[in-house]
């Protein structure tokens, strides 16, 4: 019998690697898996790679380059990246799929919270959301709060002894890339997930002097919490090359977590992933060479 085929798109982020590792190593042979990406270059190196896969070029800002990309497609799992388009992205992948006349359910990648539409990230996800509810085909959201992993951005004033995080008193859960991928591809070769938003959180509540007082722990050495003020942390952002819409969403997420509104531990990633979520220190241990 022919397999169906799943296509993810932003295949080669962060977030399309780990659901590619997870479900080649996890879930070999349920799907024919076609990772879509923007260059030759990024096809061979997946291919490489995860030699059981297809690859194939598509860019959702060229909705001309989709319509292939989506020949026999049956499951779409849909990354939209750090875009300040990321409703017109939505929209070309879902008419796409709508227009494929195969495609029978999308899983969207979104963002905790979306739903509240509350800052500027949320809309846009909530946007990309409603479109797809509205398209007729099934549809799962998988609602991701702040990576575990950003804290390599943070590595070098660890490094020196100081966890910059403009957060205020707030807490948060952050959340296990590695993990997001295993949930994802969970979801994507389960049953039972359709018009399904699923709230993902890491596992603890933390506040900036306990995430700081971890980072001391593992590194052995004194790391103390600074929140820096919020003019500080936005020339912080665009000297580091963010643009400009990128870094005002960011102070507006850390207004959010500062004000508590995301201090919250939803009980389905681990339901999801069918084992407990990674802590903060189980991150920082096994990347430990990166913070001392
Ligand atoms: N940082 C956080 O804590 C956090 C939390 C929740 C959600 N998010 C959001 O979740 C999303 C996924 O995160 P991530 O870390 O996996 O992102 P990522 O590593 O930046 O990956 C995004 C992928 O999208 C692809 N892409 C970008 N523009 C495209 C286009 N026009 N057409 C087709 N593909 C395109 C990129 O392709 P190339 O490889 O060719 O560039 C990349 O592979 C992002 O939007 C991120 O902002 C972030």
């Amino acid at each position: 019998m022919t397999k169906p085929t799943l296509l993810i798109i932003g295949a080669a982020g962060n977030n399309g690697l780990a659901t590619l590792d997870a479900l080649t190593q996890k879930h070999q042979g349920k799907y024919t898996i076609r990772a879509g990406v923007r260059s030759e270059e990024k096809a061979s190196s997946l291919q490489a790679k995860y030699p059981g896969i297809e690859t194939c070029i598509l860019d959702l800002d060229k909705p001309t380059t989709l319509a292939p990309a989506f020949s026999g497609v049956d499951k779409l799992f849909l990354i939209i990246g750090n875009n300040e388009n990321r409703e017109e992205q939505a929209q070309n992948a879902i008419n796409a799929a709508v227009v494929s006349g195969t495609v029978k359910h999308v899983v969207f990648y979104s963002v905790f919270g979306s739903e509240y539409e509350s800052i500027l990230f949320g809309k846009q996800f909530r946007a990309g959301e409603k479109l797809l509810e509205k398209s007729g085909l099934a549809w799962t959201h998988l609602r991701t709060i702040f990576f575990q992993e950003n804290f390599h951005g943070w590595a070098d004033g660890i490094k020196q002894g100081a966890l910059y995080l403009g957060v205020g008193e707030g807490k948060f859960a952050p959340l296990n890339i590695g993990n997001i991928g295993e949930i994802a591809a969970n979801v994507i070769c389960g049953e039972g997930h359709e018009g399904q938003a699923y709230a993902i959180t890491g596992p603890e509540l933390l506040s900036g002097p306990d995430m700081a007082q971890i980072f001391s722990e593992v590194t052995g050495k004194q790391v103390d919490y600074v929140s820096p003020d919020e003019t500080t942390v936005l020339n912080s952002l665009l000297d580091s090359g963010w643009p400009q819409w990128q870094a005002k969403g960011m102070l507006e997420l850390f207004a959010l977590f500062a004000s508590n509104q995301a201090a919250m531990i939803s009980p389905d990633g681990e339901k999801l992933l069918g084992r407990p979520l990674t802590t903060l220190k189980e991150f920082a241990q096994s990347n430990k060479a990166a913070f001392v």
